[in-house]
């Protein structure tokens, strides 16, 4: 994954890319650094671990020069130590990288051959000795850039500085993203626009295989096939102000409790809240006579889609495949001509779900995204735009981006539903009256903030723990799962309540906590006797329903947290709110990094 940043410019350097790797952190954060030409020569700083420690370093030993680039990493090939730090330097180059070179060990093969030695354990390193050797051998480096454009194999976005040559930057992409901004006598690279936001607001995409030569007057870029082309300069919409916690003690804790506010601003752009109307943007697709359709996602983005799949299928009878993104064009679905495929993602980025869109655009379908960064490449690339307003998601660990996303997905069954006439008025009307109340329920939730808190305590001391629920709680209870794994480090499964007998019940015993998620749905009778099973095993079960679910079966837990009533359809939004601050308050209990957990990146932009 990585995030990188370039600058060629007049101004000094170091400050800027540190502040454009700021935000680019999201990607990852094992190690980061910054190259600059001083004096012609290039000189490196690189620390292990966050910025801040890169951060400390420079103010140690500070770094002139005006021409630079900038690293964080999310470690692939090589520990996450200084040493596989970028950026990675020669006497001639220096080079940070996004993405793998696929063919690293063959051609570093060749260049040991040629006498070149490497330092490190990473795949980039070969990038920068391959330009050097091409250099060596008497290419100017735009020609060197654009001989080893055709020699590397993978994906990758890439930026190269070169000793003395204070007035160029190289810039390349192939499958990650790579933005150029225009300054004024300066230029910049970035991995997205958002890293630029402060520096400029005039941006362009490079496309796929385009590589680009950058001077302080401005841009040449060119494509897979080394002629000359132009990309579109446009203004970016983004702010380059960075967003702050407020008064809460973690991103991840303020996004939980921004999600009323946030739901109801995306819930405003499909919902009109006088008629309650939904309005979908135009799709490329009839819903009324569609046979088929897709979601594609990963991780989280992938269990809202799975909370769709029922929704679409019970209400608007419109057969739905939920499908994981880097699964998906590996198996070589069979994907009808013209029907239509939804990609689901906080950040746009995630290059499986990319690929998957790519994927599924060769095989003739029509394709739609629901995304959080509005100009992401699956915004730009799809052919309609099913927005969620979450705002920047900061904590890794997504909160507010699955709720809106739930939110999007469930005007889109409803808007499905009306398309194919499969629901009567009277329910469309009490629908869409739920869907337009989920803001006041969601809080509603949050009320319970403390009982939570209580009940963390139960769950922080154990080393595994069940999640279980059925219908479109079992999506949840894999997402409760998946919460608690990536902040707390405790395994944790999410199951569908009735497959507990088919295995997993030999896990039941007093030290695995049952997280229970019960609304009262069509599934609650089932869920109930399912609760009687773990007790019957001395099983501890913290369980999540409403006045009437608690009165019934309250009495087997250790804990019981009432949540508001709520019409069953709107049900796997409410519930996702407790399992977030569960996950929460036990990190919290165990200490541990919530907005950045161990190993994790909020964009993953590797396969
Ligand atoms: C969520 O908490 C995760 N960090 C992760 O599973 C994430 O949802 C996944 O990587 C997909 O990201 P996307 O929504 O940006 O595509």
């Amino acid at each position: 994954m990585c995030g990188i940043v370039g600058i060629v410019g007049k101004g000094p350097a170091t400050p800027r890319l540190v502040d454009g790797l700021l935000r680019l952190e999201y990607r990852g954060y094992d190690s980061a650094g910054v190259a600059t030409l001083v004096d012609g020569h290039i000189e490196r700083r690189r620390a292990e671990g966050r910025i801040r420690n890169l951060e400390a370093l420079l103010l140690e030993q500070p770094l002139a020069g005006s021409t630079g680039i900038g690293h964080t990493r999310w470690a692939t090939h090589g520990a996450p130590n200084e040493n596989n730090a970028h950026p990675h330097a020669t006497e001639k180059v220096a080079v940070v990288h996004n993405g793998i070179i696929e063919n690293f060990a063959e051609l570093k093969a060749e260049l040991v051959a040629k006498g070149r030695k490497f330092a490190t354990d990473t795949d980039t390193e070969v990038v920068a000795h391959l330009l050097t050797v091409l250099i060596l051998e008497g290419l100017s480096p735009e020609a060197a850039m654009a001989a080893a454009m055709h020699r590397l194999h993978g994906a990758f976005a890439l930026a190269v500085i070169v000793a003395g040559r204070p007035d160029l930057l190289l810039a390349a992409r192939r499958g990650s993203p790579l933005a150029i901004g225009y300054g004024e006598g300066e230029m910049y690279v970035g991995s997205d626009a958002l890293a630029l936001a402060p520096l400029t607001k005039m941006i362009s995409y490079l496309d796929d295989g385009d590589w680009a030569v950058l001077t302080t007057d401005g841009a040449q870029v060119y494509d897979q096939n080394d002629k000359k082309v132009a990309r579109e300069v446009r203004e970016t919409v983004l702010s380059g102000a960075l967003v702050g916690k407020g008064n809460f003690q973690h991103f991840m804790q303020k996004e939980i409790f921004e999600q009323p506010a946030v739901i109801g601003d995306t819930l405003r752009s499909y919902v009109n809240p006088a008629t309650h109307r939904v309005t979908l943007p135009e799709l490329p697709a009839d819903l009324a006579t569609l046979k088929r359709v897709q979601l594609v996602a990963c991780g989280t983005s992938f269990y809202a889609a799975s909370v769709a799949r029922y929704w679409i299928e019970q209400l608007a009878r419109l057969p739905c495949d939920v499908e994981i993104a880097s699964e998906f064009r590996y198996r070589d679905p069979v994907l009808e001509e013209g029907g239509l495929s939804m990609f689901v993602s906080q950040s746009g980025e995630t290059i499986d779900t990319l690929s998957a869109l790519r994927f599924a655009r060769g095989r003739g379908q029509k394709i739609a995204a629901i995304v959080n960064v509005p100009e992401s490449s699956m915004a730009r690339e799809a052919d309609a735009l099913l927005a969620t307003h979450a705002g920047p998601e900061i904590g890794v660990a997504s909160t507010k981006a699955f709720t809106t996303q739930l939110a999007v997905l469930a005007a889109f069954a409803f808007a499905a539903a009306r398309a194919r006439g499969t629901q009567s008025p009277e329910r469309l009307a009490t629908l869409a009256q739920a869907i337009a109340g989920i803001p006041e329920k969601v809080s509603g939730v949050l009320a319970a903030d403390d009982r939570i808190r209580a009940a963390a305590k139960i769950v922080a001391p154990a080393r595994d723990v069940l999640y279980l629920g059925r219908g479109t709680a079992f999506p949840i209870a894999m997402e409760g799962a998946l919460k608690l794994k990536e902040i707390s480090y405790i395994h944790a499964e999410g199951y569908a309540a009735g497959e507990m007998k088919h295995g997993p019940i030999a896990l039941i015993a007093p030290d695995v906590p049952v997280i229970v998620l019960a609304p009262n749905d069509e599934w609650f009778e089932k869920t109930a006797s399912n609760v009687q099973e773990v007790r019957a095993r001395g099983g501890q079960v913290v369980l999540f329903s409403d006045k009437a679910g608690i009165a019934k079966i309250g009495n087997l837990a250790v804990a019981a947290i009432e949540l508001p009533s709520c019409d069953p359809f709107v049900a796997p939004i409410l519930y996702s709110v407790p399992v977030q601050l569960l996950a929460y308050y036990v990190a919290l209990i165990k200490g541990t990094d919530i907005d950045k957990p161990r190993n994790l990146a909020k964009s993953v932009t590797v396969e």
